[in-house]
């Protein structure tokens, strides 16, 4: 129960302040986070890329406010499509857009105008010859990120979708999605949810995590099959051999810093992973979902604490 209530804690000002000002906090936040500049995670890409790996990057933030916070993602975005452009690293590198930093909980038009944002944003990714994906938020997001996708998969057929198999609605939402051309990552759920609307127990969370894959497979989607969890890993290669999948046909994605070895060794057996490189300023939120998200990873941070 340590993740959820972390997770709640990290809503207050005073752990914020505490986590984002503490010198040993940088040390297991270079583990996750590619760096604050785009430098560094250009630097990142090209090392990933070397090793066989595909990426999607995340520019940081989240829960803006703000319209012009959102258009200064927005254009971070934009800079960012033009390097990898420049670079030779499109294809291989796309990116992955949280819409509640693109304006989406902004009181009256939040929804339009993170529409209007992710459109230049795919019309950069467009130009630039790779693709983009949406991020999935918290439960009360999932009605405005679905229609946004819709949207922008009339004029953008290729962006993908972020489905969480904590939520109970997610099978249903999976089925509408579960159609050739349909790019869709499968994960798990990094945010503390209500019982109302997710299920509790892991073993729960699981399940319904291999119903999903065997209906994006079953569907003819193109699964992103997002865990670090082997049992999932390994459901989803079966079911790319009983689907007849070629490596071309799904892929394996893990987060930045978790399990290279594994990421490393799917590569080297022949299947695709991409890795999710998150980069600058605005970490707090990431990082403290990746400490929840596994006890050992708190206990690590609060060692440090401890012996600084
Ligand atoms: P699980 O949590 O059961 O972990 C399995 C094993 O993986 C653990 O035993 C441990 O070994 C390792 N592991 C997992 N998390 C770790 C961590 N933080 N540190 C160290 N080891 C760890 N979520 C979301 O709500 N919306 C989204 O858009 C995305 N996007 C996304 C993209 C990609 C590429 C990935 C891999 C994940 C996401 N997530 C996400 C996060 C996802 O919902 C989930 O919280 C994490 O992936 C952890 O769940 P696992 O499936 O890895 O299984």
């Amino acid at each position: 129960m340590l993740g959820p209530a972390l997770l709640a804690a990290s809503k207050t000002p005073r752990i914020r302040h505490f986590v984002t000002t503490s010198r040993v906090s940088r040390g297991l936040v270079n583990r996750f986070i590619a760096g604050n500049e785009l430098d560094a995670a250009a630097a990142a890409v090209h090392g990933l890329v070397t090793k066989g790996l595909s990426v999607t990057i995340d520019h940081l933030g989240e829960d803006t406010t703000e319209r012009s916070q959102a258009e200064a993602t927005r254009d971070a975005y934009s800079t960012l499509l033009n390097r990898l452009a420049a670079e030779g690293l499109a294809p291989r590198a796309e990116v992955s857009v949280k819409l509640s930093a693109l304006g989406q909980a902004l009181p009256d038009d939040g929804t339009a105008l993170a529409l209007e944002n992710a459109r230049v944003i795919c019309t950069a990714a467009q130009q630039a010859g790779t693709t983009v994906t949406l991020d999935m938020e918290d439960h009360t997001t999932v009605d405005s990120t679905l229609s946004i996708l819709r949207e922008l998969r009339a004029d953008f057929p290729w962006v993908g979708a972020v489905v969480q198999s904590s939520l109970f609605r997610t099978e249903g939402d999976v089925r509408d999605l579960a159609h050739p051309g349909s790019r869709v990552r499968l994960v798990k759920g990094a945010y503390a949810e209500p019982r109302t609307v997710a299920h509790a127990k892991k073993a729960d969370v699981d399940a319904a995590y291999k119903r999903s894959l065997a209906v994006l497979f079953a569907g003819g989607a193109y699964p992103m099959v997002a865990s670090h969890d082997q049992a999932m890993i390994d459901e989803a290669n079966r079911l790319a051999a009983q689907y007849d999948r070629c490596s071309s046909d799904y892929e394996l994605q893990m987060l930045y810093g978790i399990r290279t070895s594994e990421q490393e060794r799917q590569v080297a057996e022949g299947r695709q992973m991409r890795i999710y490189l998150p980069y600058g300023q605005d970490w707090y939120g990431y990082f403290m979902r990746r400490l929840a998200e596994r006890p050992a990873n708190v206990g690590f941070f609060l060692r440090s604490l401890v012996s600084n």
